[in-house]
C-alpha cells in the first residue's frame, strides 16, 4: 500500500495528491511552513491524514525553536500551532492533533525543551500509528454491516490516502474482502476535485478491490434500479447529536438512500467526532477557490468571470445516518456522544448488523 506521509531523516514526507494518479511524487518539507502549504493545497488531505501532518508539522515547527526554557517554548510552539489551524476550517482532526499535543506539553512541564522536542517527533509517528490500528478496528466493526454479493456506494476518498493507512470507509471493504465476501464498489467521481475518480478508484484498483467509476449525478438512477445495496462515507467532523460534515455531495448521497431505502453508513474515527461541538449548523465550512468549479485539471469548462460557488463540504442531519463505524463499534447517531463518557457500558448501546 502506497505511504500518505512518514517522519524520514528530521523531515516531513507527504505524497503529493493533487497529481494523482497521473504523477506520484512525494514532496519534502523540511519545515513546519511546508507541511502547512500541503494541508492547504491538498497535498494531502482527508480528515485523519491532515491530523498526522499537523502532529508532525507542529514536530517539525518545535526543532526550530530556539527558546531554552518551558515557557518560551510553549509561546514559539503556540504560533507554529496557530498556523496548522489556519489551514483548514471543517476537519476537527486538526484540532484534535493540537489538542492531543497542548496536552502532553502540560503533562510534561519539567522536562528540558530538547526532552520536549524529542517527545513532540515520538507524538507525531505515534499518531501515525495508532491511526492505522484504529482504521483496522473500524474494519472489523463495519464489516459485519456488508454482506456477501453487496455493492457498496462511496464519496470523494476515505480511503489509505486519506488516512496513515487502510482508510476509514474503505476499511470495512477490505475487512469483507479478507472474509471472502465478494463484494464491488461503486465510486462517485466527486467533483470538483475529482477524489473518487483520481484517488479511491487508483488505491482500491491496487487494492484488488473490484470498483466502478461513476460521476456523482448518476448515483440516484443507479439506486433506483436497485444495485446499491449500501453506501459508506468518511467524515471531516461529527457533532455530539451525530450530524456529519463531508465532502460536498455527501448530502445528496444521504438522502437518496433515504429514499430508496438503502443504509447510508459512516466511518468515523474518535479523532474526527467533536464531542464539544452540539449540532452540525455549527461547523465551519470551508470555501475554496473559484477555479476548482471553473477547471479541470487547469483546462477551463466554464465562461470567464462566471459566478462561482465552491463549498468543499456538506453537512448530512442525523437522521439520514443509519449508523456511525467508530473504532468502538458501530452506535446511532443518536448514541454517539455515550462514546466521551468514561465508565459508558459501550456494549449495551453498540449496533449489530
Ligand atoms: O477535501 P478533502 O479531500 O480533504 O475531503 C476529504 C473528505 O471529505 C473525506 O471523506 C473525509 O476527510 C474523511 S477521510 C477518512
Amino acid at each position: 500500500m502506497v505511504k500518505t506521509i512518514e517522519w524520514k531523516d528530521g523531515k516531513v514526507l507527504m505524497l503529493d495528491q493533487s497529481r494523482l494518479p497521473l504523477e506520484v511524487n512525494y514532496v519534502e518539507c523540511s519545515d513546519y511552513l511546508k507541511v502547512a502549504e500541503g494541508i492547504k493545497k491538498l497535498w494531502i488531505r482527508g480528515a485523519p491524514a491532515i491530523g498526522i501532518a499537523a502532529a508532525m508539522g507542529i514536530a517539525l515547527g518545535a526543532q526550530d525553536i530556539t527558546a531554552s526554557n518551558y515557557k518560551n517554548f510553549k509561546t514559539g510552539l503556540q504560533k507554529v500551532m496557530d498556523d496548522m489551524l489556519a489551514t483548514r476550517p471543517t476537519a476537527v482532526n486538526i484540532k484534535w492533533a493540537v489538542e492531543r499535543v497542548t496536552k502532553l506539553l502540560s503533562d510534561n512541564k519539567d522536562r528540558t525543551v530538547d526532552e520536549l522536542k524529542a517527545m513532540l517527533i515520538a507524538e507525531g509517528i505515534k499518531v501515525l500509528e495508532e491511526d492505522i490500528e484504529i482504521n483496522k478496528a473500524i474494519g472489523r466493526w463495519g464489516g459485519q454491516f456488508i454482506k456477501d454479493g453487496d455493492t457498496i456506494l462511496t464519496h470523494c476518498n476515505a480511503g489509505s490516502l486519506a488516512t496513515g493507512g487502510y482508510g476509514t470507509a474503505t476499511a470495512p471493504m477490505l475487512v469483507a474482502i479478507e472474509q471472502g465476501k465478494r463484494i464491488q464498489v461503486i465510486a462517485d467521481e466527486t467533483r470538483p476535485v475529482l477524489q473518487g475518480a483520481r484517488l479511491t478508484s487508483w488505491e482500491l484498483m491496487q487494492a484488488g478491490v473490484p470498483v466502478t467509476l461513476i460521476t456523482d449525478n448518476m448515483a440516484g438512477a443507479i439506486m433506483k434500479k436497485g444495485k446499491i445495496d449500501l453506501a459508506i462515507v468518511g467524515t471531516d467532523r461529527t457533532t455530539r447529536n451525530g450530524d456529519v460534515a463531508n465532502k460536498i455531495g455527501t448530502y445528496t448521497v444521504a438522502i437518496l438512500c433515504k429514499e430508496h431505502k438503502i443504509p447510508f453508513y459512516v466511518a468515523a474515527p474518535l479523532s474526527s467526532i467533536d464531542f464539544k461541538m452540539s449540532s452540525g449548523d455549527k461547523i465551519p465550512i470551508e470555501e475554496r477557490a473559484p477555479e476548482e468549479v471553473t477547471t479541470i485539471w487547469g483546462h477551463r469548462v466554464a465562461p470567464e468571470g462566471v459566478n462561482v460557488i465552491n463549498l468543499a463540504f456538506d453537512v448530512t442531519p442525523a437522521k439520514y445516518v443509519s449508523a456511525l463505524f467508530t473504532e468502538k463499534g458501530a452506535y446511532r447517531p443518536r448514541d454517539i456522544k455515550s462514546l466521551a463518557k468514561k465508565d459508558m457500558d459501550l456494549e449495551s448501546i453498540r449496533l449489530k448488523p
